[in-house]
Parts: structure tokens; sequence; C-alpha cells
């Protein structure tokens, strides 16, 4: 797979040696900049010497790399970082480091060096350039090493061992300024920094050169793309550029706020071959009373009706949400608003979770009004409403032929094939010889809520 490498730009020579004949592995935790992120990862280490290693029990040098949005991640990996204390036993040479979102809060990071002294190295979401650096020292050094400094933290130019050789991430802004209540990313990602447009763009060509036909970008609320640095572009303007770049076939972009997404961009979004037709689109609740708790910036009405422009423009546009359900103070009523907004817009999907309480955010000094089992209930009645509209909506789509990006076998049955449509629907099907990363059109025979089932038409196009 490819393998993009400068390592002159970042001084990485001086450590060029530092993980011959030693093996990594990297357990990825969080959202797409994480996954992103751990890329990048693979491709420093690689640029040192390090190669993959097939599972942790071979490897010499661990890398955690971590998500704080919620509760349930965070309890993961105090789970793993227990259980490889016996490895590390095993293995007084083995290297562990804990990386990502939970490490750049103080005091978690100086938890995990306490409780979990056998962790050589904590280090935050700006220390990733300097990561061969600290692992150096963390080599030489007992004890912890923690690294949490925000500091600026350029990425240009650092090498990346992508995951896949037909689809990639490209960060276009890292960073978030929207503080919603609830939320830790702004605490433990900064504010926001853009990339200049250039640079995404060549970034795009090249990816294209090498056979990529799919690219997803990626920023907290990709609509502020562009506004801090006042160059006089937007996200609009980066879409447009995008779109020249010859032998993309699909754009795809995430995640957009709706206090920002503008007619602009919709009118951008309908006239674009490539930009695919689904929008993530995160609500958070449904009653103005909460939105407004939760800094949200935006009213159940203008949702709407931006709903409605987007589907005005764009007919057939798969919307994809994020629900929090039980934030303090929501009471029945509110929660109601919540069902009747998603039985109104009728997603396709949308990502329900139990709101979680985050050290630092605005949010953790209301006090919590709901147990935990009322907010499961009420999070497995919104479940109960919106799974069969996604079921009706997938099964609205039996009978037509739609493109698909082949990814390769499907996991539970060796015997299909799994894609995605431009709608970022999974679709497993039958078909022969269709190497991943190749674009087929298949026909819809079966639905279910998740996914669905079809047989290849034609193989065509690239
Ligand atoms: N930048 C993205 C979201 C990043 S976090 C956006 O603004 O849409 C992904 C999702 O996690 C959020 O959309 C929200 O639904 C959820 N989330 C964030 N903080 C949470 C918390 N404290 N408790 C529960 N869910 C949370
Ligand atoms: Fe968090 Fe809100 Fe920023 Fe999304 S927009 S990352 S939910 S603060
Ligand atoms: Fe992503 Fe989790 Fe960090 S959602 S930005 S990995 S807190």
């Amino acid at each position: 797979m490819p393998f993009e490498s400068s390592p002159q730009s970042h001084d990485l020579i001086e450590y060029a040696n530092l993980g011959v004949g030693k093996r990594y592995f990297i357990i990825t935790f969080g959202c797409q900049m994480n996954e992103n992120d751990s890329e990048v990862t693979a491709g420093l280490l690689e640029s040192i010497g390090y190669s993959a290693a097939a599972c942790p029990n071979e490897a010499d040098l661990i890398i955690i790399n971590t998500c704080a949005v919620r509760r349930k991640p965070e309890d993961k990996v105090a789970g793993l970082l227990g259980k490889l204390k016996a490895l590390k036993n095993e293995k007084r040479d083995l290297l562990i480091a804990v990386g990502g979102c939970m490490s750049q809060q103080e005091e978690v990071a100086s938890y995990i060096s306490k409780r979990f002294p056998h962790v050589n190295l904590v280090y935050g979401t700006y220390s990733l350039p300097r990561l061969p650096e600290l692992l150096q020292q963390a080599a030489r050094q007992r004890g912890t090493i923690v690294d949490i400094e925000a500091r600026p933290d350029s990425r240009e130019g650092l090498p990346i061992r992508r995951s896949s050789s037909f689809k990639a991430w490209l960060p276009v802004i890292y960073g978030c300024n929207n503080f919603c209540s609830y939320c830790i990313v702004p605490h433990v990602r900064g504010r926001e920094r853009s990339r200049p447009l250039e640079e995404i763009v060549a970034e795009a060509r090249t990816l294209a050169g090498q056979g990529y036909l799919e690219i997803t970008l990626l920023g907290q609320n990709v609509n502020s793309y562009g506004l801090d640095r006042a160059a006089g572009y937007d996200f609009s303007d980066l879409l447009v550029e995008l779109e020249k770049v010859e032998g993309l076939a699909r754009i795809r972009f995430m995640t957009s706020h709706p206090k920002d997404l503008s007619p602009k961009l919709i009118e951008t979004m309908r006239t674009s071959q490539k930009i695919c037709e689904h929008l993530h689109l995160p609500v958070q609740a449904g009653s103005n009373r909460i939105l407004k708790r939760m800094n949200r910036r935006y009213t159940r009405e203008h949702y709407l009706a931006l709903v409605a422009a987007i589907r005005e423009a764009i007919p057939g546009i798969a919307l994809t949400t994020d629900i929090i359900v039980g934030f303090p103070g929501e009471t029945e009523a509110d929660f109601e608003e919540t069902l009747s907004l998603v039985e109104a817009v009728r997603y396709d999907n949308a990502f329900t979770f139990l709101y979680s309480p985050r050290r630092g955010t605005a949010a953790a000094s209301l006090a919590e009004t709901l147990t935990h089992r009322e907010k499961e209930e009420r999070l497995q009645r919104l479940v109960d409403i919106q799974n069969p509209i996604s079921l009706e909506i997938n099964q609205a789509l039996v009978g037509q032929t739609v493109e698909v990006l082949v990814e390769g076998p499907s996991k539970n049955n060796h015997e299909l094939l799994t894609g995605r449509t431009r709608t970022n629907k999974l679709v497993h099907f039958k078909a022969p010889a269709c190497p991943p990363g190749s674009l087929v059109e298949i026909e819809i025979t079966e639905a279910r809520t998740f996914n669905l089932f079809g047989k290849l038409r034609d193989v065509e196009k690239h």
C-alpha cells in the first residue's frame, strides 16, 4: 500500500534507525480524525525503521490512540492498560505509548502515569510530529514520559501509511471553536486551524495519481474551513477546486455543523458530479431549550428548514445524524421533541449516545437529572422509532441499480463482497472477481436496517 515519506522535512533522519528490526502495533479509538492520526503514526514509525506487527503480542512498541468524547472509550483504555501489564512483565523491553485525546487532558495524563507506571510515554494531540524523539527518550529513560504541551503542530510533510489503497482521509481543518457545552473536543484538540487550500489540493492530486478514487475531507466542523486563515476562500471554494482533480470519483466530508451550512455549500453539492449524495448533519436534540443549553446555536426550526432546502436541491440525498439522549435537564417533553424531529426528518441512520459528563466542559457543572436507566430507556425509545425508518428507506431501494465502491470480502460471509454506495450505505453482493477499489453497478435485491444486499450488473468505469 502507498507509503509517502519525506523525513527531511521533520528531521526524522536523526531517528532513522530507532525502529530497525522492531515491530509496532497501533490500537485506535474514536473518530476518523483519530484513524487518520494513526495512519500518520504508522507512517512516522515506518520512516524510522519499524515494521507492522500482526498482533500486540508480537510488538516491541504498542501505541494506543485514545478518544475522550465519552466515558466508555476511556474505560476501555484503562482496561487495556491493565491487561498490557502482564505483557510488559514478560517482555521488559516492550514500549507502551498512550496518545490522542485522552492523553491531552492533564489530569488523565498524570492519572495514567501514576496508575499504570508500565506505560513509557503519554503524549497529547499536539505531540504527534515529535513522536520519534519522544520514543527515543522513552526507550532511554525509566518511568513515564509525559508530553502534552499545546504547541504549533504542523503535520505538513509527515509520512503516512494509509490503511486503504483506494479511499483516503484528508483532514482539512484541525480543532474546533464551537464549544458545545457537553463536548471535550475543543479542549483536547485546540482552536481551529485550516490547512492551506493549495496543500489540500496537492495532496488530493497525489492521491488521485496513486489510484485513489474516494477522499473524505475531515474536520470537526468542515463548514468553518478557511475562515481562520482569512485567505478569502471557504469550504465550498475548496470543494470546487477538488472537483477538478482528475481521477477522483467520489468526494465526501464530515462533519457539518448545522449553524454554518450555507446556501453556497448546498449549491456546490447540487452542481457537483463527485460530491456524494450523503450528508452527516448532527442535530443532537430536537428541543430548542436543550439545543440552547447545549450551545448549538441553531433552532429546531432552522434545522428543519435546512433539511428541506438540502432535500429540494439534492433529491435522494441520504441524511445521517448524531443525537445525545439525557442531557442534564432534558424533560420528557424535550425528549418527545427529539422523537418528533426524528420522525419529521426521516434520517437514513442516526448515531445515538447517552449523555456522558466530561470534566472541564460547561455542561459538567450541570447536575444530571436522569438516572442511567432512564437515559437507557429513552435511548431505546429513540432507536425503536429510528430503526423502522432506516429499514423503510432501504426497502425503497430494492430493485434499483446503484454505484458501489468495492471494499473487499464481506466480514460475515466470505462468499460475498462488500462496498459502499455514494449515499454511504453498506452493500453485500455476489460477484465474481471484483478487486477492492473497483466501481461496480449493483442491483439491490434485499434491504435490512443497517445494510443492503444485491447482485452485480456489470463491471465498468475504472
Ligand atoms: N464535531 C462533530 C462531533 C464530534 S463528537 C459535530 O459537531 O458533529 C461525535 C458525537 O459524539 C457528537 O456529535 C455527539 O453526538 C457525541 N458526543 C459528544 N460529546 C458527548 C458527550 N459528552 N456525551 C455523549 N455524547 C457526546
Ligand atoms: Fe464538539 Fe460541538 Fe465542536 Fe462538534 S462542533 S467537536 S460537538 S464542540
Ligand atoms: Fe475524535 Fe474522540 Fe478526539 S471523537 S477528536 S478521538 S475525543
